[in-house]
């Protein structure tokens, strides 16, 4: 029997090589190549009945009509800010997260309200079956309408389908249980990744139909695949969570019909996802009063600012190498913030151990936190709570200045709305809020803030 060929694909961007190599010749990413069979030549989509397929001729720019309009808004305001204004029409959107984060669930629910609009839906799944799903669905409550239900892998017979029914939206759960029969490696490999997302990728931009794939991730939290499934879908949203906490964020990564910064927010329910439309009051929910480590600080995500609690413990150590944890924020951010106030201030920081944790379970990585985590770290040393009702923000630089951060004012008018009364910030920033009616107090250095205790 003649041996059977394979091929190596590197997992990071889907490069082939006829043999192993220890880099990727491509990328250059190290120990990413694995062996698959190789795949016979590509089929290619099968030829849809004649006058119906698209075929594409070149259209003059000032005749193509923009798109504008072909926009399904759901009324999930924090979906439809993520994915930039609404469902657009024939995209490709990647849903990434970690297994059990509600991926299904969000996608379930949304299928729920496109069926009551009476547009027509399709949810295939290749990890439940049709049983799993309803069951799934009478969790979420009643439906209005009466989306369609499908329990498949094989994606031949899934483009058959959606060529036939010609449904609006398609959920694909996942695209780690599609394959395609005329490749001879296994669901989830890299090359059946890559043409499974291939095939729908052409469904959508051929039959005008949107395709919501649901993605795993892996270990190191990039969607399981070659990084090509990234570049070949239009939009890449994660959700993100502790599986502690029932705080999600949906986070759009790449979006070719919006903005990548924005957030929506979640709270995982007994019956399903609810939006979290003030996320800054869910944040700070059960924040200890004038405990000493705890302090507020105001983040920008997107276009919106979340109050969030930051909290630190600094106690001695009895190592030789003091513990330091970061939970939520930047372990290197939190070491070179420790190596400032050990500098600038004298602490003795060298000698404590330092746990610092963003409260709520959410992620953030803007520079604006740091004075929050400097002042928690230092309550936390001193033992003496920051006052009630005040927060700060801003930047910390290496000689222990405190730098100005952008969107200053917003962050003061969502403080004040939520009741802060006193805000600790940097002196540049201070002109641009002076007129708020809180107090504020500016602040230069490093060395201004043991006064604030
Ligand atoms: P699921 O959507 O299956 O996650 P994924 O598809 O990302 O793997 O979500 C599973 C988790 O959500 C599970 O732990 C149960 C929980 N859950 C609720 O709390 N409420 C609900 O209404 C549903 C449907 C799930
Ligand atoms: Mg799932």
């Amino acid at each position: 029997m003649a041996k059977a060929k394979s091929v190596f694909f590197c997992k990071e961007c889907g490069a082939e090589s006829p043999k192993w190599m220890g880099q990727c010749p491509a990328c250059k990413a190290w120990d990413s190549m694995v062996e698959e069979p190789v795949a016979p030549k590509a089929k290619g989509m099968k030829l849809p009945a004649a006058g119906t397929a698209k075929k594409a001729v070149p259209e003059k720019l000032s005749e193509i009509k923009s798109h504008e309009d072909t926009r399904i808004i759901t009324g999930v305001e924090e979906l439809d800010r993520v994915l930039g204004g609404g469902i657009v029409d024939s995209s490709l959107v990647l849903v990434g997260g970690d297994p059990g984060i509600g991926k299904s669930t969000l996608l379930l629910q949304v299928c729920r309200i496109l069926a009551a609009m009476k547009i027509d839906v399709l949810y295939i799944s290749g990890e439940e079956s049709v049983r799993q799903i309803k069951m799934r669905a009478d969790r979420l409550g009643k439906f209005d309408g009466d989306p369609e239900i499908l329990s498949e892998n094989n994606l031949d017979n899934i483009e058959e389908l959606i060529v036939e029914k010609r449904p609006r939206v398609v959920v694909i759960d996942s695209i780690q249980t599609m394959f395609r029969e005329d490749i001879a490696a296994s669901p989830g490999s890299v090359s059946q990744v890559r043409e499974t997302t291939g095939s729908l990728l052409r469904l959508a931009k051929g039959y005008g139909v949107t395709i919501f794939i649901v993605g795993h991730v892996t270990k190191e939290g990039v969607v399981a695949g070659p990084r090509v499934l990234e570049h070949m879908v239009d939009t890449v949203l994660y959700f993100e969570g502790d599986n502690s906490s029932d705080y999600r964020v949906l986070r759009a990564v790449k979006n070719r019909f919006g903005s990548t910064n924005e957030v929506g927010v979640f709270e995982m329910r007994q019956d399903g996802l609810r939006e979290v439309k003030n996320p800054s009051e869910y944040m700070l929910a059960g924040t200890p009063v004038g405990e000493p480590g705890s302090v507020i600080t105001a983040t920008i995500e997107g276009t919106r600012p979340i109050m969030l609690e930051i909290q630190a413990l600094c106690c001695q150590t009895s190592l030789n190498i003091p513990r330091r944890t970061s939970v939520g924020i930047d372990y290197n951010r939190v070491n070179l913030l420790m190596a400032v106030l050990e500098k600038k201030m004298g602490l003795k920081l060298s000698f404590c151990d330092a746990y610092v944790n963003v409260a709520g379970g959410m992620k953030v990585n803007e520079p604006a936190l740091d004075l929050a985590i400097v002042m928690a770290i230092l309550s936390s040393y001193t033992n003496k709570p920051l006052g009630e009702k005040t927060i700060c923000f801003g930047e910390v630089g290496l000689t222990g200045e405190i730098r100005g951060v952008s969107q200053a004012e917003q962050r003061v008018a969502e403080a004040k709305q939520l009741g802060f009364e006193h805000i600790i910030l940097p002196k540049v920033n201070m002109k641009t809020v002076k007129d708020c009616g809180l107090k504020l107090t500016g602040v230069g250095h490093v060395t201004e803030l043991m006064r604030l205790f």
